[in-house]
């Protein structure tokens, strides 16, 4: 049975392929300054461990995407980004709610991120899923002037 979860815009969610590698490091690339190769991705999708969700409308164009990864009864959002022309439409709070629907499914009883501490728009996102801040990590994130930035660590229990 295919998984679907409705999303705004006239987008939906559903689980990526083996063949969205090449697009999702394209999102992810336009997202972060340390992008991820094709083939990282490649090892993600299709392993049960770590499911990836795409936002994507009927002709399956992506707009944005979520990487979780699950080990024994915690699941960590490993990375999450929206195409910048899709950002503030509320696609990434439909990703990030297909991931929690789905872990409902799973043994995973927590979940758990990462976010700078700079990063407003992606902690309100987590904010308003129920995440809250538990901890920070200094030094976390390296930045192109070759400071580094502090994580914090967040994380909200599972249904
Ligand atoms: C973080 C990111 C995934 C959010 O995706 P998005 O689809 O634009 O977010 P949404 O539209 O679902 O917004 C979620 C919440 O954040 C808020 N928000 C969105 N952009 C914002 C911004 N630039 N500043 C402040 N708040 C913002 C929204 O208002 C919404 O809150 P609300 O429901 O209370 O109104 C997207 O900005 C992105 O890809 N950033 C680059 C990659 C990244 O930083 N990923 C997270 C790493 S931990």
């Amino acid at each position: 049975m295919m998984k679907l979860w409705i999303a705004p815009a006239g987008l939906h969610v559903e689980p990526a392929q083996g063949r969205d590698a090449g697009e999702l490091a394209r999102i992810h690339a336009q997202g972060f300054y340390r992008g991820w190769p094709r083939e990282e991705f490649s090892g993600f999708l299709g392993e049960p461990d770590t499911p990836v969700y795409i936002a994507c409308d009927a002709r399956r164009r992506i707009a944005g995407f979520a990487l979780i990864r699950q080990a024994a009864d915690e699941a960590e959002l490993l990375t999450i980004a929206v195409d910048p022309k899709w950002r503030g439409k509320h696609v990434g709070r439909a990703l990030l709610r297909a991931a929690l629907d789905d872990l409902r499914m799973s043994p995973a009883r927590r979940m758990f991120l990462e976010v700078d501490e700079q990063n407003a728009a992606a902690i309100r996102l987590y904010s308003g899923q129920g995440f809250t801040r538990i901890g920070a990590r200094k030094g976390y994130y390296p930045r192109p002037d070759g400071s580094a930035a502090t994580a914090l660590v967040m994380a909200r229990d599972l249904g």
